[in-house]
C-alpha cells in the first residue's frame, strides 16, 4: 500500500502540470466552472497570478506514480495598475475549514503589498455566506451590488473592497 506522510501546507505559483488537479477543485466548487482553456490562458497573462496550496506527500511506493504534492486549493488574482482583483478562490471539499482559503488570502495580500497595490477588490454571490464571512474576516467592505451579475441564476454580486495601508 502507498504510504503518505502529511507535512505542512505550502503555497506556490500554479504550474501547467497542476491543471488537472486544479480543474477537479474548480468543478467541485462551482456550478459553472471555468474551462481548462480559461485556466491555461490565465497562466500566460502577465497580470494574472494563480497560487496553489499544496500538501507535500512522501513519494508513492507505486511504479509510475510521480506525484509528490496534492493540490488542495487555489486563488486567482489580477494586478492592474495599483489594484488587485481577486477572481476566484476555491478549496477541495474534503480540505475545507482547515484555514486553506485564509492562508491563500494572506499570501495574495502579501504579494499585493509587495507590488505596491493600494486596493484589493472582489465580487461574491449574495448567498455565499462562507465566502462573505471569510472576506469580512480580512476587513473587506461591501461597497455595492451588481444586480443579476450571475446571469444563469439571476443572482446579485456583492462588490467588496479593502484599502491596503502603505
Ligand atoms: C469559500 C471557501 C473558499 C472557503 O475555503 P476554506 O479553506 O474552507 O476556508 P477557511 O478554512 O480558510 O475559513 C476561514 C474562515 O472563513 C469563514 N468560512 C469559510 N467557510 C465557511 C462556511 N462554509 N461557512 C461559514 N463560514 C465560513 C469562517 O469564518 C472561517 O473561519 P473558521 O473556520 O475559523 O470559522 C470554500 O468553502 C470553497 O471553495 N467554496 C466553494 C467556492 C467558493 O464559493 N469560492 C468563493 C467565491 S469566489
Amino acid at each position: 500500500m502507498a504510504v503518505r506522510a502529511r507535512y505542512k501546507l505550502e503555497i506556490r505559483r500554479m504550474r501547467p502540470d497542476d491543471l488537472d488537479e486544479v480543474m477537479v477543485i474548480e468543478k467541485g466548487a462551482f456550478r459553472h466552472p471555468w474551462s481548462t482553456e480559461l485556466f491555461r490562458r490565465e497562466l500566460e497573462h502577465d497580470w494574472s497570478t494563480i497560487l496553489v496550496s499544496v500538501e507535500p506527500l512522501a513519494p508513492l511506493a507505486m511504479p509510475g506514480k510521480t506525484a509528490t504534492e496534492l493540490v488542495l486549493g487555489f486563488i486567482i488574482f489580477w494586478l492592474v495598475h495599483d489594484e488587485v482583483h481577486i477572481l476566484n478562490v476555491a478549496v477541495a471539499p474534503e480540505a475545507r475549514r482547515r484555514g486553506i482559503a485564509r492562508a491563500l488570502m494572506v499570501e495574495a495580500e502579501k504579494r499585493a503589498h509587495a507590488s505596491n497595490a493600494a486596493l484589493m477588490t472582489l465580487e461574491v454571490r449574495r448567498s455565499n455566506q462562507g465566502a462573505l464571512d471569510l472576506y469580512r474576516e480580512f476587513d473587506y467592505r461591501a461597497v455595492g451590488v451588481r444586480p443579476n451579475y450571475y446571469v444563469d441564476e439571476g443572482e446579485d454580486a456583492i462588490v467588496m473592497v479593502k484599502e491596503l495601508k502603505k
